[in-house]
This record gives structure tokens, C-alpha cells and sequence, in this order.
């Protein structure tokens, strides 16, 4: 079949991509028996709930249901299609890929968004030299641009005109709608007639590169107070905005243990001028577990470095959140005497800032510096809500020695006993485990139902005939010999959930054709998604004892609700009547 990957070199990347080594690369694994578990690089969590699966090349999350094997972890973990994924480990491994037969129209058409990107910041950083891009020139001269830090960062203009851009990208053979989907053109339509026109006019341009130096998206700035102060390019197929951050391609070689983060380009880019070269611009967008784990990959420590306003200070607390949940060691900058990096490195100079950046508090004194701002410490009223506030951050911090120093502080600052304030802790403690505890109640009850049976539930189908259905897959993998003695007793159109009906699909047509069950192989059929179904329906029935009889009593199941509709099919069978159906024959369901 085209577009497929022949099993001899999917084995052979398999075995030479182990799973426990890739995943190690992203995420520090530890041993429990057999298997490895680490903290997820696909959601926010604190104990580790992710785990790797040696004997059957596997992982699976716990807490967020992804899971899959190598080249499904590799798809996720660097937002890739299949065929890319399969490139991005073979080049690792030193395998030559299959010349033919494989689909790599994706990487095709990436390979030309990258391209057009390239070409568009030539093209403005061109402009920005001659006459048409003369004020923009003048505007980075004003903030203090050096002309080594144009070209280093790539600078650009984009022209007050309308078709600046598309006729430069025109000759050289790119096509609208191509600039449309890279974000670089704007497309309008009036009396069935389609216009497409420069997304960027009268703007300075920067260009964010990726770690691996493609431009892979723009932001482009007004050269006045009008509004939107930027523009930014939206996702493509090169970038995600919620991932994007401009500088790391040039931090990441800083040789620094540490990154700064700041809010905006320009701050990044004239800190890096004044040699701070280990800055990061998040750009404005909220701080995510997902952008974390990235910055984890290249940094051993984060220093937060936003605006000196509500915002800037709302959105460190926020970033602290995240930044502690994965275990990031993280300090805060405070920004006295000006409101952003770039300001105060004008009005003092870069001493002042390399003073600031020395002195950054670490997270417990940058909240309760903001807790005790507008309380007045002189008053009862004031130190009381300060000791309570102060309390229930340092409860927070779970950090015995933390918690010991900072009470000691505290105590001596406003003149109290030191045990109140311990008791206080305490009960802020038990408060907010109390609460945690609900929390993660509430967790493993939504994770422990599915993705699957979410979506089942919502098109009204019986709960148990769900089970029916996982419990037939597992039993089908664990003993591929019983499709044969099926003769056709169940098809695809009987699985009322669609992932299950995707993922029985696949299995059959493995097992007619005498292929083996090896998740690798599944993996450049099913979608990250059903993988991650597929291995968690086999886990966790990984022991049971299935009979024969186990699967054609699930296929009665699966069956009786298609005959009757699924509201009938929920009276159909009481909880204990399933149960015993399955205890019966001594399954763990
Ligand atoms: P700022 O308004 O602080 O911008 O927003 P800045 O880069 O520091 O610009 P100057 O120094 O005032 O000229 C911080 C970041 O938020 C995003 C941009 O990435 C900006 O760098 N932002 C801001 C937008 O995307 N759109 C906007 O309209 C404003
Ligand atoms: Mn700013």
C-alpha cells in the first residue's frame, strides 16, 4: 500500500530507538520494577504519574491518558506528523529511510513554509535598508538599535503598501494561497471575488526562529501609538503560537544555566545588546505546563523578568505556579525605578540590570512581597492580614526549612511570637491538603473515564457496552487466535465508539494478513489519540485470564445495544448482572 513504511523498517527503528533511552532524553525516569515512571511532559502534574513500559515499548499517563509507543511519544512530544517523526528518529538512529512509499506530503509542504518564511524576512530586512522601509530604520535607530543587532536578529519593514510582500514572494514562485497559509497575506471576499493582500504594512518586522534557526513566525510592530501595537502570526504548520518564544535560538547557546524570561521582543532584543544573551520573550502569552517542560530542555533555572504592572506581576505568579509544579527551580526579578527591562536599561544602564538580575528573590519573597504591597504594616489591622497572607503562601510551599526560616523572619519583622505563626501554617496546611485531596479525587475520576467513554457518553451509549468493547480489543490482543474462531461474528460498524471502531480495524486486518501486534506497527494507522486508547484499554487489562467465552459474551453485549438502542440497552443489563457476566470467568474488569 502507498504511503506505508515497510514493518522490517518499522521494527528496525523500534529496536534501535528504545523507548526507555528517547524518553529519558525528555523526561528524567525513574526505576519502579520493571518499568520507569517520570513526571508527564503532556500535562502539569506533581507526583509522577507517567509511565514507560520496557517490556512492551510503551508509555502510558496516568493522569492525562496519553500514551503509545516510540515514534507516537516522539509526534507528540515534538508536534509532529507520522512520517516526520519517523524521519526525526531514523536521523537519530543513523537509519536511511525507505526512498519510496512513504507519505511525506506534510513534510513537504513544511519544508516550503519554512522556505517562504525565510524569504519574507529577507525580504523585509531588505526593505528596511532602502527607501521604502526608511522610517522604520529611523524608529529602531531611536530605540537604540545597533546595526549589528538588525542583522543579527534579522530586522525587518514591511512597506505601506498593500502588495509589498506578495509581489516579491509572486516572482519567486509562491503562489497566494500558499502566503495566505503562512500567515503572511490576508485574503478578503466581495462579490464572489477573492483579494489577497499583505497581512503585514507599515510595520517593523521581527522574525521568530525556532532552536533549530527557521523563521517560523513574525510579530510586527506599529511605528506609532496606533493600534494593535503588534501583530503576530497566528499558528501554521511551522508554529504554535502558545509554544512560541523569541530568543531561544540564540539563549540556548548562551552557556548559561539559566534563561530570563521577559514579556516583549523588544526587550529581549535590546538586553541581548547590552550582552544579557540568555533573554527569552514570551511574547504575551500565558505561561503553560507545555512551554515549561520546553524551557526545562534548556535551562536549569528560569528567572521571570515581566513588567513592573498589575499584569506583569499577575502573570509571575502565574508562571510561578507552573514553573513549581514541574519541579523548575525559579527566581523573580524585580524591576525598581522603571516599567520594563528595555526602559531601565536605557534610564541606568546594563549595570543596574545584571544588579536587579543578581538580587532576584526567589518565589516564596516575591509572594509575599506582592501579599504585604498595599497593607499598612503599622496598623493591627494590616500586620494581621499581611501574617495571614504570609501564612497561607508559605503553607503553600510544603518546604519545612522555607517555612522555618521565613517564620523566624516574619516574627522578628512585626514583633510577634513565632508559634502563632507556625500554628497558622498548620492549619493553612490541613486546609489546603484537604482541598487537594478532593482535588485529585475529582482527577482520577474524570481521567478514569476516558477520552472514549466521554465521547460514547455523549452519543447517549450504555457505559457497559464501552466496557465490552475495551474488554474485546484487550482480549483480541492478548490472543490474536480467537479472530480467526470469531468467523466474522463482529464488525467495524458494531463498535459504537469510534476510536474503538478505528483501532478493531486495524487489529483485524494485522491479523488476517498474519502481521504482528506490535504497537509500532499501529502507530502509522491510528491517530496519537486512539494509540493512546489502544494502549490504555490493553494495560490496564494486561492480566486478565480471557476465555474464548470472554469474547463472544462481550460481542453479545456489543451487539445487544445496536439491537435495541442504547436507552433500551442500559436496562438491558444491570451493574451486577455485568459484573458477574465477567467475574465469572474470573476477569479483573
Ligand atoms: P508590550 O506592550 O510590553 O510590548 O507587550 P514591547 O515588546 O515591550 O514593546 P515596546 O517596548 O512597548 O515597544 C509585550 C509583548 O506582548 C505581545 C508582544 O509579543 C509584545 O512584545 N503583544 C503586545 C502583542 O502580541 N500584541 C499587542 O498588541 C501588544
Ligand atoms: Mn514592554
Amino acid at each position: 500500500m502507498a504511503g506505508r513504511f515497510p514493518d522490517e523498517f518499522l521494527m528496525e527503528l523500534r529496536m534501535r530507538c528504545d523507548i526507555e533511552q528517547t524518553i529519558s532524553m525528555y523526561v528524567p525516569l525513574k526505576r519502579r520494577g520493571k518499568n520507569l515512571v517520570g513526571l508527564c511532559p503532556f500535562h502539569n502534574e506533581k507526583t509522577p504519574s507517567f509511565t514507560v513500559y520496557p517490556d512492551s515499548q510503551s508509555f502510558y499517563c496516568f493522569g492525562c491518558g496519553a500514551g503509545g509507543e516510540v515514534i507516537s511519544f516522539i509526534r507528540r512530544a515534538e508536534n509532529l506528523d507520522f512520517s516526520e517523526a519517523v524521519r526525526f528518529l531514523a536521523d537519530k538512529a543513523g537509519m536511511v529511510m525507505p526512498s519510496e512509499g512513504y507519505d511525506n506530503s506534510m513534510a513537504e509542504k513544511r519544508k516550503r513554509t519554512y522556505e517562504i518564511n525565510k524569504e519574507a524576512a529577507r525580504f523585509f530586512n531588505s526593505c528596511l535598508f532602502s527607501e521604502d522601509g526608511k522610517e522604520g530604520l529611523e524608529y529602531f535607530k531611536a530605540r537604540g538599535m545597533k546595526k549589528s543587532t538588525i542583522t543579527r536578529f534579522g530586522l525587518g519593514f514591511a512597506p505601506n503598501k498593500w502588495d509589498a510582500l506578495l509581489r516579491h514572494m509572486r516572482e519567486k514562485g509562491y503562489s497566494w494561497e500558499e502566503l495566505y497559509e503562512a500567515n503572511l497575506a490576508n485574503k478578503s471576499e466581495k462579490d464572489g471575488r477573492v483579494r489577497f493582500y499583505d497581512a503585514f504594512r507599515n510595520r517593523v518586522m521581527v522574525p521568530i526562529i525556532d532552536v533549530r534557526g527557521n523563521v517560523v513566525a513574525f510579530g510586527g510592530r506599529v511605528l506609532d501609538d496606533s493600534k494593535p501595537k503588534y501583530i503576530n502570526s497566528s499558528d501554521t504548520l511551522v508554529y504554535k503560537k502558545s509554544l512560541g518564544v523569541f530568543g531561544l535560538n540564540f539563549a540556548k547557546n548562551s552557556g548559561e544555566k539559566s534563561l530570563i524570561l521577559v514579556e516583549g521582543y523588544m526587550d529581549a532584543i535590546t538586553l541581548h545588546q547590552a550582552g544579557f544573551t540568555n533573554v527569552i520573550a514570551c511574547l504575551g502569552t500565558a505561561f503553560t505546563g507545555e512551554m515549561a517542560h520546553l524551557l526545562s530542555r534548556y535551562a536549569d533555572e528560569i528567572l521571570l523578568c515581566y513588567d513592573n504592572d498589575e499584569a506583569g506581576q499577575k502573570a509571575t505568579s502565574r508562571a510561578l505556579g507552573v514553573l513549581n509544579s514541574i519541579g523548575m527551580k525559579v527566581r523573580v526579578v524585580h524591576l525598581s525605578g522603571g516599567k520594563d527591562p528595555d526602559e531601565i536599561l536605557r534610564k541606568y544602564g546594563p549595570e543596574r540590570v545584571r544588579s536587579l538580575i543578581d538580587g532576584a528573590a526567589n518565589d516564596i519573597e516575591f509572594e509575599l512581597l506582592r501579599a504585604r504591597k498595599d497593607l499598612d504594616l503599622m496598623s493591627s489591622d494590616g500586620k494581621m492580614k499581611y501574617l495571614d497572607a504570609a501564612a497561607e503562601i508559605l503553607a503553600k510551599t510544603k518546604n519545612k526549612i522555607a517555612q522555618d526560616i521565613y517564620s523566624s523572619r516574619l516574627a522578628e519583622e512585626l514583633s510577634v511570637d513565632k508559634k502563632s505563626i507556625v500554628t497558622r501554617i498548620e492549619q493553612f496546611g490541613r486546609r489546603s491538603q484537604r482541598i487537594e485531596n478532593k482535588n485529585r479525587f475529582k482527577n482520577i475520576q474524570q481521567t478514569s473515564m476516558s477520552e472514549n467513554a466521554k465521547a460514547a457518553l455523549q452519543n447517549s451509549t450504555n457505559i457497559k457496552v464501552i466496557k465490552a468493547e475495551e474488554l474485546f480489543i484487550a482480549c483480541i490482543y492478548h490472543n490474536p487466535d480467537f479472530m480467526g474462531r470469531l468467523d466474522g461474528a463482529i464488525s467495524a460498524e458494531d463498535f459504537s465508539v469510534s476510536d474503538n471502531r478505528a483501532i478493531f480495524t486495524a487489529m483485524s486486518e494485522r491479523i488476517k494478513e498474519g502481521e504482528s501486534l506490535e504497537f509500532t506497527f499501529f502507530s502509522q494507522t491510528l491517530t496519537p489519540e486512539q494509540m493512546s486508547t489502544f494502549v490504555r484499554i490493553t494495560k490496564k487489562n494486561e492480566n486478565l485470564s480471557s476465555t474464548f467465552k470472554t469474547c463472544t459474551d462481550c460481542i453479545d453485549v456489543i451487539k445487544s445495544s445496536k439491537q435495541k438502542g442504547s436507552a433500551a440497552a442500559a436496562g438491558h443489563l444491570s451493574d451486577e448482572d455485568f459484573l458477574s457476566l465477567f467475574n465469572k470467568k474470573g476477569t479483573n474488569n
